[in-house]
Formats: structure tokens, C-alpha cells, sequence
């Protein structure tokens, strides 16, 4: 088997592979895009699987960390089963490593797969259907703010709204070019902006979809509001649509919406998808990401990970002087297997589930700073998915 990193000679046969994994129907035009890039397997010189590795970024701590978006993984039917795609992800750690992606993330729906790789479920991405009659619970907003449809000239601004709130939500990718091209957003059949003193405070976008009836369904794929008055505003938008829909369907963007202002019932319907993350380099992860302010500290740990060499061993965590950083060396006090390190970067597991899982070992009295280290910010979460 030869693996390469595919180019545009590729594209019939990537095309070939990926319409008989996923029923795509659409032939690109081109195969490496800006933003974009991928690997192909080669048996007897023919391409027999494929895998795409996007340029994406995700916010830990407040900082932007680069991660390598994996999709698009596909094999030959009549060569699957023999090691192609584990092949295919053991050759994409190094590349992604020297693309500068200390982190990866996919959406697995083979998670064995991927788990035996070192990736692990990491964060959430959630849908919840929202019956209408809750729409109308919503709270009145005290304050109305007009709101207008987006255009050409609103691109940085709703850019900007959309980073105010994603900066703080661990997970949420930065939707920077080439790989978002953010002019896509005004494309959908609802865009609506409210506009504030400094750009915009908050924003709407959604999409009708087939479905449910009739009628269809509305598809609110953001809804962000950087105070509770433009949150509270683009809720009440929704309203309008109780002559037509029974419900509506709203992605969770930021969390705060429907679970601190949403008038949501005990009980609702949350669809949720699974990411997965792998840390691909730890020393670069871990001085990519922001960092709660603590006091200084270290954790010894040893890290277990034969598919990713470069970090595989004893390295000691350091908190000094509000900096966080990784130095080879320690007692390997707390053993962390490969696929503890993405749960714990993210922080949406702690070092106690992580044992029990099996994935982590040491004392505990040790292992506290790895939880300490990642703080409390709540479920790490992304609005996009590839
Ligand atoms: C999933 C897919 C890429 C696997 O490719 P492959 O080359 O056959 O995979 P490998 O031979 O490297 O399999 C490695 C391990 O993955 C697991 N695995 C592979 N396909 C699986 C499946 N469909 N269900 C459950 N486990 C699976 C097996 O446990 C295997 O381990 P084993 O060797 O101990 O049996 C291939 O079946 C495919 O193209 N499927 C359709 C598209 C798809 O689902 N892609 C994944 C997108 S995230």
C-alpha cells in the first residue's frame, strides 16, 4: 500500500470512492481547495481509499487552536477490512502535525476506528427541536431593537458578533477563511442582523428545509446575541412563524439562549452529534490554548502512544507564572493513554471519568491539576459540521 497526499489528478477517483461511501451525487470541481487538503491510499497503483484533512481552528481557553477537521474518509468496497483507512489516519498524525495542527477533530460514524487511533469523543454538537408553544413562552424582550437583512457590507461585522460569543464557548471553531468562506452566510433564506453602537449585536440565520409536514421546517442555524436584550430579540423573531410551523428547529450555537433564557419544558428533543478529538502534538496543543490563571504547579505525567512517537513518554505539564507549557522529562507520575488527551483538553471529561474508563492511571492527588488545568467552563461544543 502507498499512501500520498492526493492532487487533482485524483478527483474521478476520490469522486468514485466518497459517491459510493456517502451517495454523494455532486462531482466537485476541484479536489484540493483552498483550506483543503487530503491523503489517498494506492493499492496496485489504483486509489483505494481516501481522507480529507480541513483547515479549521477551534477556541480552548479563549485562544484559537489549529485543528485538522478529518471527513470525507472512504474505501474501496472491495478492499475494506484490510488496514486502508488505519493506514490512512496513521499517515494524516504526521501531516496534520507538520501543517501545524496540534489537534484533530471528526465525526465518527465508526468510532472504533478512530478510537483505536488515539481519537476520542470530545464535545457535542446539538439540534433541538423547539415546539412552538415554547416559542411563544420565550420572554418578552424589554427593548426592541430593529432588526434588517444582512448584506455584502455586514460580512466582518456578523464575522465579529459571531467570535464575541464562540471565543468563549470552548470548541467553537472560528469559521476563518479559506476553509469558511463566510459571503456563504448570505446565501440563506433568513439572514437578519440587529445593529448596535459598535457593529452588530446580534444576528439570525436560517434556512428553510423539507420535512415535517407540509409547511417544512425552519432550520435557526445561529441565533447570537452578545447581551441578553438582542438574544431575547431574535427568540421573539421566531414567533412569526406560528401561523405556519409547529416547530422550530435550532442549532446550539450558544448555549446560554435556550438553556438561560428559552422557555424549554422539562423534557425536549435534542439531536446530538459527537465530535471526536485526538491531540495530535501535545507540547504545541498545549501552548496554542488559553488557560485558566493559576497558581504554579506541575503534573508529571507519561503519555502512552505509540502513533504519535513525538510526544509518546515522560513530560512534565509546568503552570509558571501564568504560562502554561509541556517539557520532556518527570517521573510519569499520572499515565495518560492516548485517547485520554483529547477529552481532558477539551474538558468534557475529568481525570476521575478517564480512570474509570480505563484511560488513566497515577495517583489521584496528582492527577487534580490536570482537572484544575481545564477549569469548569462547561460542555465543549462546535455549530459546524464536516
Ligand atoms: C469505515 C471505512 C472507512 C473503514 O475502512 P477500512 O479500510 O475497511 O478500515 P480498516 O480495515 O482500517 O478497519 C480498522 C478497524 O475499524 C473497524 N471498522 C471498520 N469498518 C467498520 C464498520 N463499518 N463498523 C464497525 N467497525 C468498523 C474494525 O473494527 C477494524 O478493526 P479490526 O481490524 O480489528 O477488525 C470503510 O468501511 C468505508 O469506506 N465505509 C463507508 C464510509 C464511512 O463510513 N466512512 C467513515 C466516515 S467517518
Amino acid at each position: 500500500m502507498h499512501i500520498r497526499e492526493y492532487t487533482e489528478d485524483d478527483l474521478d477517483a476520490v469522486f468514485r470512492l466518497r459517491k459510493l461511501a456517502f451517495n454523494a451525487s455532486e462531482r466537485p470541481e476541484r479536489l484540493v481547495t483552498p483550506g483543503r487538503h487530503g491523503l489517498v491510499a494506492e493499492i496496485d497503483g489504483k486509489v483505494a481509499g481516501v481522507l480529507g484533512i480541513g483547515e479549521y481552528a477551534q477556541f480552548y481557553g479563549g485562544a484559537a487552536v489549529p485543528m485538522g477537521g478529518i471527513g470525507g474518509v472512504a474505501v474501496d468496497g472491495a478492499t475494506r477490512g484490510r488496514g486502508v483507512a488505519t493506514a490512512l489516519l496513521d499517515a494524516a498524525l504526521p501531516v496534520m502535525r507538520e501543517h501545524g495542527q496540534p489537534v484533530s477533530v471528526l465525526y465518527a460514524t465508526v468510532p472504533t476506528l478512530y478510537r483505536s487511533r488515539g481519537w476520542e469523543r470530545a464535545g457535542l454538537f446539538e439540534w433541538v427541536e423547539v415546539p412552538m408553544d415554547r416559542v411563544l413562552a420565550a420572554p418578552k424582550p424589554a427593548e426592541r431593537i430593529p432588526s434588517r437583512p444582512a448584506d455584502e457590507s455586514d460580512l466582518t461585522a456578523l464575522r465579529d458578533c459571531y467570535l464575541e460569543v464562540a471565543r468563549t464557548i470552548d470548541g467553537m471553531a472560528d469559521r476563518r477563511p479559506p476553509r469558511i468562506d463566510v459571503a456563504k452566510v448570505l446565501e440563506m433564506d433568513v439572514v437578519s442582523v440587529l445593529p448596535g453602537p459598535n457593529g452588530l449585536r446580534g444576528y439570525l440565520t436560517a434556512q428553510r428545509e423539507p420535512g415535517g409536514g407540509d409547511m417544512g421546517r425552519l432550520k435557526v442555524l445561529d441565533l447570537i446575541g452578545v447581551d441578553v436584550e438582542a438574544q431575547l430579540n431574535l427568540l421573539a423573531s421566531l414567533k412569526s412563524w406560528a401561523g405556519t410551523l409547529d416547530a422550530i428547529d435550532l442549532q446550539i450555537t450558544d448555549p446560554a439562549t435556550l438553556a438561560l433564557l428559552g422557555a424549554t419544558p422539562m423534557r425536549y428533543s435534542v439531536s446530538t452529534s459527537t465530535w471526536m478529538l485526538r491531540v495530535v502534538d501535545l507540547p504545541a496543543a498545549v501552548a496554542a490554548r488559553g488557560w485558566p490563571r493559576l497558581a504554579d504547579a506541575a503534573v508529571d505525567v507519561e503519555i502512552i502512544d505509540e502513533h504519535a512517537p513525538w510526544h509518546a513518554g515522560n513530560q512534565r505539564i509546568v503552570v509558571e507564572d501564568g504560562e502554561v507549557r509541556v517539557e520532556p522529562g518527570g517521573t510519569g507520575a499520572v499515565r495518560l493513554h492516548a485517547r485520554a488527551l483529547g477529552p481532558w483538553f477539551t474538558g468534557f471529561q475529568n481525570t476521575h471519568a478517564l480512570r474509570r474508563a480505563g484511560l488513566l492511571e497515577g495517583d489521584p492527588a496528582d492527577a487534580v491539576v490536570l482537572d484544575q488545568l481545564v477549569g469548569a467552563s462547561g460542555v465543549p461544543r462546535l455549530a459546524d459540521f464536516f
